[in-house]
């Protein structure tokens, strides 16, 4: 009992501080392009003395008026004053990665597995064995993205973010294969985190160190790690979004729980990355403002492929006789309340029985019968629809419970 409450503690301020760090992050990042793309950059001829000044512009937030100016190479002497920005990054992976080990590695059987892996025969997958795949695939990302990187492909971006875009593709589904919805979402998007933040800690800072150690020497900058910094600067750009996406994504089985999701999880990121595109080039080419509406519509439309199709009731009983009727549902209603006891209440219950748990989970309470009526949504829709309950189907319920509760649901008036 204590140690659950513990869990849900850490849990919760863990998950608090990554977000903090990542907006941290995340803002820092939005606000250095948005100042790019904003820039006033005068032609050379009108720059006068300031001409090591690529541009400059007047903003106003707070409490008063920032004027600041963008260095063609950078300022000579160097200020002894230089700001850094890389702990935001670190910090939103080290915190994420803990998040991960305390939400997910704790409770592999339960939030990581796929359910019904390990009972079928599918699959000969124990929680060391799982935690293992997850491991390698968000580590064994960096390497495979930094390998295409260095590679000959990155003569031509555009090949290169193909190829990353079909490795993040199979990755999302091999995933889906061995984990839970939420447990292959929030891996693509732990694995691209890495990839991000190892551009940080690998290529960007070594890159600005290099550019720092050039100006104190007074010699030019290798333009190599320049342009390495810009891409994988730009690759992490373009990333921001699908990974905003995957990591509050698990709030939403709609999204991960479909038997598509793998599926969602690509077209959503590519929608998301077009618009990325979008923001970063409306100052320069005005021709494509199509790109938000398209990305609304393209949205309405996954979100109407997804859309759940309503399961038709069977009947058991080919008798149409009124009273025939009525017995058979309360026979219906009877069957799921047991269902529920058995499948669902150790966990959502007002004292859950199952170790771990200190209160019902998502504040779910079915003890009694009302409950149960009450929340035929929510049921119907955890427990058919998206099968994502009972979690890692721990309590072993079978396909014809769910029909059954299929079957229930679909008979209210
Ligand atoms: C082993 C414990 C456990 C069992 C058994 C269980 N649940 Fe859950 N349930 C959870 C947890 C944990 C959550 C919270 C998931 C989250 O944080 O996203 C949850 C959340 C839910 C939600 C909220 C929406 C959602 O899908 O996340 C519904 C509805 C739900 N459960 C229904 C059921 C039903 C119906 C059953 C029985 C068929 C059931 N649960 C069995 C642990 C369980």
């Amino acid at each position: 009992m204590i140690e659950s409450f513990i869990h849900e503690w850490a849990n919760l301020l863990i998950r608090w501080i990554h977000f903090i760090v990542g907006v941290a992050w995340i803002g820092a990042s939005f606000y250095f392009n948005w100042l790019e793309n904003n820039l006033e950059r005068k032609p050379p001829q009108d720059r006068g003395k300031d001409n090591e000044i690529a541009g400059n512009l007047w903003a106003i937030h707070g409490g008063g008026f920032y004027h600041l100016k963008k260095f063609k190479t950078g300022p000579q002497p160097l200020p002894t004053q230089l700001h850094w920005f890389k702990w935001e990054a670190y910090t939103t992976w080290l915190s994420g990665i803990t998040l991960l080990i305390v939400v997910y590695y704790f409770n592999a059987r339960l939030f990581l597995i796929k359910p019904g892996l390990i009972d079928s025969g599918v699959m000969d997958i124990t929680p060391t064995k799982a935690i293992a795949i997850a491991v390698i695939s968000v580590i064994g990302s960096w390497f495979v993205y930094d390998g295409f990187c260095r590679s000959p492909l990155r003569k031509t971006p555009l090949l290169l973010a193909t190829t990353l875009v079909l490795y993040l593709s199979l990755l999302a589904y091999f995933l889906s294969e061995v984990f839970s919805g939420r447990g292959a979402y929030i891996h693509v998007g732990a694995a691209i985190g890495t990839m991000m933040v190892g551009n940080v800690f690998f290529v960007i800072i070594p890159a600005q160190k290099e550019m720092v150690v050039a100006l104190k020497e007074q010699r030019p900058i290798d333009p190599a790690v320049g342009k390495n910094g810009l891409l994988r600067s730009t690759h992490n750009n373009y990333l921001t979004l699908p990974v905003l996406f995957l990591m509050i994504s698990n709030h939403f089985p709609s999204a991960y729980g479909h038997s598509w999701n793998w599926l969602i999880l690509i077209v959503v990121s590519l929608i998301s990355v077009a618009v990325r595109h979008y923001f970063n080039i409306r100052k320069v080419i005005k021709s494509l403002w199509w790109i938000l509406p398209a990305a609304f519509i393209a949205m309405l439309l996954v979100m109407w492929m997804t859309a759940p199709v309503p399961q038709t009731a069977v009947s058991t009983s080919a008798s149409t006789s009124k009273t025939v009727a009525t017995q058979e549902k309360i026979d219906i209603d009877s069957m799921v309340q047991t269902i529920i006891q058995k499948r669902c209440t150790v966990c959502h219950s007002e004292s859950p029985t199952q170790p771990g748990f200190a209160a019902p989970p998502a504040g779910l309470v079915m003890d009694n019968p009302d409950q149960v009526i009450a929340n035929a949504d929510r049921i119907y829709q955890a427990a058919v629809l998206n099968k994502t309950m009972p979690i890692g189907n721990l309590t072993k319920i079978t396909q014809q419970e769910r029909d059954l509760i299929a079957q229930w649901y679909t008979s209210f008036p």
